[in-house]
């Protein structure tokens, strides 16, 4: 794995992902008013108030980090490419997290899909980034793809964390920090 700068992504501590965090999340999150920094401590924010366990709280933290490891730019959309930051991100935490937090990481982005099928007012709520995007990463789901969807491990906690991500963008939000799950990404590492 890459970091945006071509060099070697290594993530040896809970550190390394707080900084990477906090080094590359301050751009602009792809067209919605928050940058990826705040969006991801929004996401992680709703799921806790939601009761969610630890594992999901950190997944929501981290959804989008492999946004921070690609160089596509926010306007990728618009120049037709799927950065796969879903992917990116697995692929940057698959040594150190569960199954528990890497599933639905992994999955987030499917979880639109199916969302946009299973709930009918789903698309129409959806921003106008996400709408942009969501044909790149393969539209809507149809139902075969649906079930498929639905038997994967974590597909229910990809669903929560779907619902968290699109509700993380609200402008000037007051959430608790990073440091407040610190403890957290720490009980999971490994
Ligand atoms: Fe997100």
């Amino acid at each position: 794995m890459r970091n945006k700068n071509g060099a070697a992504a290594a993530l040896p501590s809970v550190n390394e992902v707080l900084s990477l965090l906090v080094g590359g999340g301050g751009h602009a999150y792809f067209g919605e008013p928050v940058t990826v920094l705040e969006h991801s401590l929004q996401a992680a924010w709703f799921v806790r108030q939601n009761g969610g366990e630890s594992s999901l709280i950190a997944a929501a933290l981290l959804h989008d980090i492999g946004h921070l490891m690609h160089s596509e730019g926010e306007d990728a959309a618009k120049r037709g490419l799927d950065t796969q930051h879903e992917e990116l991100g697995f692929a940057l935490l698959e040594d150190h997290f569960p199954p528990s937090v890497l599933d639905p990481i992994r999955l987030h982005v499917a979880a639109k899909r199916f969302l946009c099928l299973s709930d009918s007012d789903y698309l129409s709520a959806l921003s106008y980034a996400s709408v942009e995007s969501l044909e790149l990463q393969g539209g809507p789901m149809n139902d075969a793809e649906a079930e498929a969807f639905l038997a994967l491990p974590h597909a229910r906690e990809a669903v929560a964390l779907r619902r968290a991500d699109d509700a993380a963008k609200v402008q000037g939000l007051a959430v608790p920090q990073l440091d407040v799950y610190r403890a957290i990404l720490e009980s999971l590492w490994r």
